[in-house]
C-alpha cells in the first residue's frame, strides 16, 4: 500500500458517524471540482439526507461486514468503500478518500479490500462519479465505464399523458420484482427490496404482455426502474415523473444509451438531457430497459 502509515480494517457499526461526515467532507469537494458552472452552488447535506444515507450503509454493514472497509491513520478516518454482494453480483455502494490525502493509494487498497468480497462472483456494478480519479481506479479494476446521462427541469403538466396498467406495489411483490431483475441484470436485489419498499413509494405494472416495477425518487422521478418491455417502463417512468412535488425541478438520473426509451420520455417531457458520470460493469451489458440505483445497482 502506498501510504505506510494508513492501516485498513473491517467498518464497524460505531464508525458511522464519522463515515457520514467522511463522505460529506468527500462529497461537497467533488461537487465544487466537478459541476459544471451552471449548477447551483452544491451545498452540504441535509439532517434528513444524512440519516436516511446513514440507516442505509448501517443495513449494508449489517448484511455485508466483509465488503465494507475503513482506512485509518493516528485514530482518524481517511476513507472508506462499501460493498455487497447480491446472488453472484458484486456492487460497489460508496467509495470515497477525504481531499487532502487522496492520490496516495489508499482509494486502490480500499477498493481492492471491497472487491475481495465479490471474489466468485460473475459480474460487477457500480453507478461512478464525475471524478476521473474514480474512473481511472474502475477502469484499472478491469469495468467497462458506460457513460450515463441524466434529465432535469420542471415539469409542464400539460405534457403528461394519462397512464393506465399501473397500481401502488407492495412487499407482496418482492417475487415479482427479483424475477424480473434476474432476467435483466442476471441477479435480484434480494434483501435490498426489503429496504427499498419500506423507505420508497413502490408502483408495479403487470400486464399479460409485461411486467414491471419501479421506486420513486422522493424529489421527483425514479430511483430505480425495471421492466421486461420498454412500453411497460416508458409507462413506469412517466408514473413517477407525474408524481414530481408540485413546483418543483426534477432530475432523473442513471440513464445510459441503452435506455433510449427513457431519454424518449424525457424528450416529450421537454426535460434537458446531460452528461452524468457512468454505469461501470464487469461481466454484464447495461441492463435495459432499467434505471438502475445509484447504490443498490
Ligand atoms: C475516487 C477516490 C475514492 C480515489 O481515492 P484515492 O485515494 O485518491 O485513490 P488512489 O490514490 O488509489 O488512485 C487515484 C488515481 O487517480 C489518479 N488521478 C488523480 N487525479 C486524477 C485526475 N484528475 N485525472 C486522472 N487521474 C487522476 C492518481 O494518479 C491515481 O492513479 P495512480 O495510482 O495510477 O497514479 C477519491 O479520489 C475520492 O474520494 N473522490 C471523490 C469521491 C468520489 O468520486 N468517489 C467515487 C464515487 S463513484
Amino acid at each position: 500500500m502506498a501510504a505506510p502509515d494508513v492501516v485498513l480494517r473491517p467498518m464497524r457499526p460505531e464508525d458511522l458517524p464519522e463515515v457520514v461526515t467522511l463522505r460529506n467532507e468527500g462529497f461537497l469537494e467533488l461537487d465544487r471540482r466537478t459541476l459544471p458552472r451552471s449548477a447551483p452552488e452544491p451545498q452540504p447535506a441535509g439532517d434528513d439526507d444524512n440519516r436516511n444515507w446513514t440507516e442505509r450503509t448501517g443495513f449494508v454493514l449489517h448484511h455485508d461486514p466483509r465488503g465494507c472497509w475503513v482506512a485509518e491513520a493516528d485514530d482518524q478516518l481517511l476513507g472508506f468503500a462499501t460493498s455487497s454482494v447480491r446472488e453472484l453480483t458484486w456492487m460497489l455502494h460508496t467509495f470515497v478518500v477525504l481531499p487532502r490525502a487522496q492520490g496516495r493509494g489508499i482509494g486502490r487498497a480500499l477498493l481492492e479490500a471491497a472487491m475481495a468480497h465479490g471474489e466468485g462472483c460473475l459480474r460487477g456494478m457500480l453507478s461512478a462519479s464525475l471524478d476521473p480519479a474514480a474512473a481511472r481506479r474502475y477502469r484499472l479494476a478491469g469495468f467497462s465505464l458506460h457513460p450515463q446521462m441524466m434529465l432535469t427541469g420542471s415539469l409542464d403538466r400539460a405534457l403528461l399523458p394519462v397512464v393506465e396498467k399501473v397500481r401502488e406495489g407492495t412487499p407482496a411483490d418482492i417475487d415479482l420484482m427479483n424475477s424480473i431483475d434476474r432476467q435483466l441484470r442476471g441477479s435480484a436485489h434480494g434483501v435490498d427490496h426489503e429496504w427499498l419498499t419500506t423507505h420508497a413509494r413502490l408502483v408495479v405494472s403487470d400486464t399479460t404482455t409485461g411486467s414491471g416495477y419501479a421506486y420513486l425518487h422522493p424529489a421527483g422521478g425514479a430511483q430505480l426502474l425495471a421492466a421486461t418491455n420498454r412500453r411497460t417502463a416508458a409507462r413506469l417512468l412517466w408514473e413517477c415523473l407525474a408524481a414530481t412535488p408540485h413546483g418543483r425541478s426534477l432530475t432523473q438520473a442513471h440513464v445510459t444509451a441503452a435506455n433510449e426509451w427513457a431519454i424518449d420520455v424525457g424528450v416529450a417531457a421537454r426535460l434537458a438531457l446531460a452528461p452524468a458520470g457512468y454505469l461501470a460493469l464487469r461481466g454484464m451489458k447495461p441492463p435495459a430497459p432499467y434505471l438502475h440505483h445509484g447504490v443498490f445497482g
